[in-house]
């Protein structure tokens, strides 16, 4: 497989204890019981490792095999699905030691597939094989306390493995960007380990998706992942306002949203049209929404602040309850507020021909605010037309690729200018 496809989560996996992150303790604790077996047959047979996914289970005795030259057999729950199956295997439980002298370890990965009602017999089977294995046996599972592994649990010692925290996240992060040699801001790196909320596979995936084939990762390049998120909570939101069937349902999901009401209400306004059919509802809701409007000009105006109840009842239970003749029909997207996606354009426009008006002040003395109004519709002409005389200038001013990029409008051109560069 060529680089480029390969996955970070398996390229850059740990292949030592020492660099999984996280879970410090936890994993000493595994360690020692794994150690254990130096002094004969411990009272556990096996360790339940469980916790959320995504954290360094099923890593963290791969690495442990590593670190320990141990044989690892290593299979996941479709691998022994029915009872035959694993007493097919069973038999290399029966042994510490290999032909070769080195230790054995076994690792059923997975458990948690197990649990279907077919598979009554599977975990019957692994608590056979957990009473008379002769080396040590690793069962992973999210959840241990599934009741069908009750049984099975009095036979293991059971560590839980928790998320690891940001920082931790980070480390990791920060070790790829060493092996990929991919420059990144701190803050980039701390917002999408924050992001990942201690799921370290997908923090890696995140980044592989933003950093491959990157010298440098911005902050910037990385802030569009929390609009993600952001807009899909708006969109759980209109939902239960629009579609609620009660009043306190309605206002809850405000309380529910951190949104901004401002912004929320223009998001109300924009996708009622579509969701309300009837023009009998579409009217009613919309009264509703003027009526919320009015009460926004009135704080505006008082700065009295107590109107702001009437706003949330007219823009919530307001829109709920004009639905009622409207047929429900199916699934019908949410779509972004054209207003607001104007006015977030504008905004990180003024911010780019800001930072490229510092760049003009630093060579020609002018104020950045002052260049960015009065030089920058020139080098746009220039940029737009003559790829060489851009060069020179991109090179004099010491612009970034981002900033060729909008000066020049377009891909296409900006890649001309760049080619000039090198
Ligand atoms: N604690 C960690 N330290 C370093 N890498 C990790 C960690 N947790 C997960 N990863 C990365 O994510 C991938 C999947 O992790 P894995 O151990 O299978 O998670 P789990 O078994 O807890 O679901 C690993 O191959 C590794 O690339
Ligand atoms: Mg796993």
């Amino acid at each position: 497989m060529r680089d480029v496809c390969a996955a970070w989560t398996l390229k850059h996996k740990p292949k030592s204890l020492r660099d999984v992150v996280g879970n410090k303790e936890t994993i000493r604790k595994f360690v020692d019981w794994v150690k254990s077996w130096e002094g004969g047959i411990p009272k556990n047979r096996a360790a339940f490792l469980y916790g959320p996914p995504g954290i360094g289970k099923t890593v963290t005795v791969e690495a442990l095999a590593n670190d320990f030259h141990m044989e690892l057999v290593e299979k996941n729950a479709s691998d022994y699905r029915t009872e035959e199956a694993i007493k097919r295997f069973a038999g290399l439980a029966s042994q510490y030691g290999s032909l070769f002298g080195g230790k054995r370890i076994i690792l059923l990965d997975e458990l948690d597939g197990l649990t279907g009602t077919a598979d009554k017999g599977g975990v019957k089977a692994t608590i056979e094989i957990v009473k008379t294995a002769q080396c040590p046996v690793v069962l992973i599972a999210n959840n241990a306390y599934n009741p069908r592994f009750s049984t099975l649990r009095n036979y293991c010692i059971l560590i839980e493995f928790k998320k690891p925290p940001a920082g931790e996240v980070m480390k990791h992060l920060k070790r790829i960007c060493l092996r990929e040699g991919i420059q990144v801001e701190e803050d980039a790196l701390k917002f999408i380990a924050r992001r990942s909320e201690g799921d370290v596979r997908s923090a890696v995936n995140d980044f592989q998706a933003l950093a491959q084939g990157k010298k440098k990762l911005t902050y910037d390049d990385v802030l569009w992942l929390g609009y993600r998120d952001r807009q899909e909570t708006i969109f759980a939101v209109l939902r239960m306002i629009i579609y609620s069937k009660t009043c306190e349902g309605a206002k809850r999901a405000v309380r529910m949203a951190d949104v901004d009401l401002d912004m929320l209400f223009q998001w109300i306004y924009e996708n009622v049209p579509a969701h309300l059919t009837d023009p009998h509802d579409l009217a009613s809701a919309m009264d509703a929404l003027s009526m919320a409007d009015v009460y926004r000009g009135r704080i505006r105006r008082t700065r009295d602040w107590s109107f702001m109840r009437y706003i949330i009842d007219f823009m919530t239970a307001g829109v709920a309850m004009a639905r009622v003749n409207t047929k429900p029909s199916g699934w019908i997207p949410f779509k972004f507020p054209q207003r607001i996606r104007m006015l977030s354009r504008s905004k990180a426009e003024r911010a780019m021909q800001l930072s490229i008006g510092y760049k003009i002040k630093r060579k020609c003395h002018v104020s950045a605010v002052r260049a960015s109004k009065d030089i920058l519709p020139y080098l746009r002409i220039i940029f737009k037309n003559n790829a060489d005389m851009a060069a020179g200038l991109a090179k004099w001013l010491d612009l970034d690729l981002r900033m060729v990029e909008y000066l020049a409008g377009s891909k296409k051109k900006s890649k001309d200018i760049i080619e000039l560069l090198s």
